[in-house]
């Protein structure tokens, strides 16, 4: 029975991992948001509290967890749900003892109260539950460990979903929580506090090439509620209209510096 209903959870988490997967040597090198956000979550680890083991969820070519494993002499873990991640981030630092595990951030291979601190940069959007997320944060946490993790808002990427508007009713772009219903599931009674942040952050791009390159660059093509969409059929719009169509509309958003995709950017610190 749980088998059966896990199904549509366990083919997207596939269709996630090998989108990542796919991107994993491509990852470093258009990864620049990605680094500038992983180094603002960095910098808001708690100090002063034990760190015996950390955990990185989500943790794709390993940047986080090399630097959780320099700062803490420590046991160190980088966990995600993409295989060729896990195996250019093992490649990308053999210095590090670091211990590469393949899970889930919603079903995590640890066992209770093992952890002390847990980090996440851009990775729990791609969870279907945020709170199921959490709720594994907290098994895996030992009473007073911290989890520190940033995650998008709705507002990301809205030029892309805003041109693709002009194209077709189909899903292009992922959905993100609202900065609402974010807030309201962080303040779900259990964790000893929390505090939380929202900025924007944008990548500028000289056309539409340029900015679809570089989001299948970082994986982040992969449109998890894709609908397989005739709308463009029954408007009678062929590949290269579309296309045209696309273009024109991201055109809109150009602005002195080239073409913007923003990003919301919400880092969370909290203790269990
Ligand atoms: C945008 S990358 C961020 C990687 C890294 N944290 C960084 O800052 O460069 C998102 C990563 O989260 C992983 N991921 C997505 N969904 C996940 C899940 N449910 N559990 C664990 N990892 C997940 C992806 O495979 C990918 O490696």
């Amino acid at each position: 029975m749980s088998a059966l209903v896990d199904t549509p959870r366990l083919a997207r988490q596939r269709r996630i991992a090998s989108g990542f997967s796919r991107a994993a040597s491509s990852y470093d090198a258009a990864a620049g948001l990605q680094r500038e956000v992983a180094d603002t979550l960095l910098a808001r680890l708690p100090t002063d509290c034990p760190t015996a083991t950390v955990l990185d969820i989500g943790c794709g070519t390993g940047y986080v967890t090399a630097a959780l494993a320099r700062r803490y002499a420590s046991t160190t873990l980088g966990l995600d749900l993409a295989s060729g991640m896990l195996a250019t981030a093992r490649a990308s630092h053999p210095e590090l003892a670091i211990r590469w595990l393949a899970g889930a951030a919603e079903r995590l291979p640890l066992a209770a109260g093992s952890v002390d601190l847990i980090a996440s940069s851009l990775a729990l959007q791609w969870c279907d539950s945020l709170e199921a997320a959490l709720d594994e944060a907290w098994r895996v946490l030992r009473p007073g460990g911290h989890l520190a993790f940033t995650t998008l808002c709705d507002g990301s990427l809205h030029e892309w979903q805003g041109a693709w508007r002009a194209v077709d009713d189909g899903a292009h772009v992922n959905r993100f929580l609202s900065e609402e219903t974010l807030a309201a599931t962080l303040a779900r009674p259990g964790w000893r506090w929390c505090r939380h942040e929202v900025t924007t952050r944008r990548c500028w791009y000289p056309d539409l090439a340029a900015a679809r390159q570089a989001l299948k660059a970082i994986g982040a093509n992969t449109v998890v509620a894709a609908t397989s969409s005739s709308a463009h059929a029954l408007r009678g719009l062929t590949g290269r209209q579309r296309l045209a169509r696309l273009e024109a509309a991201f055109e809109e958003y150009r602005r002195p510096a080239g073409i913007p995709i923003s990003y919301r950017v919400a880092t969370v610190v909290m203790q269990r």
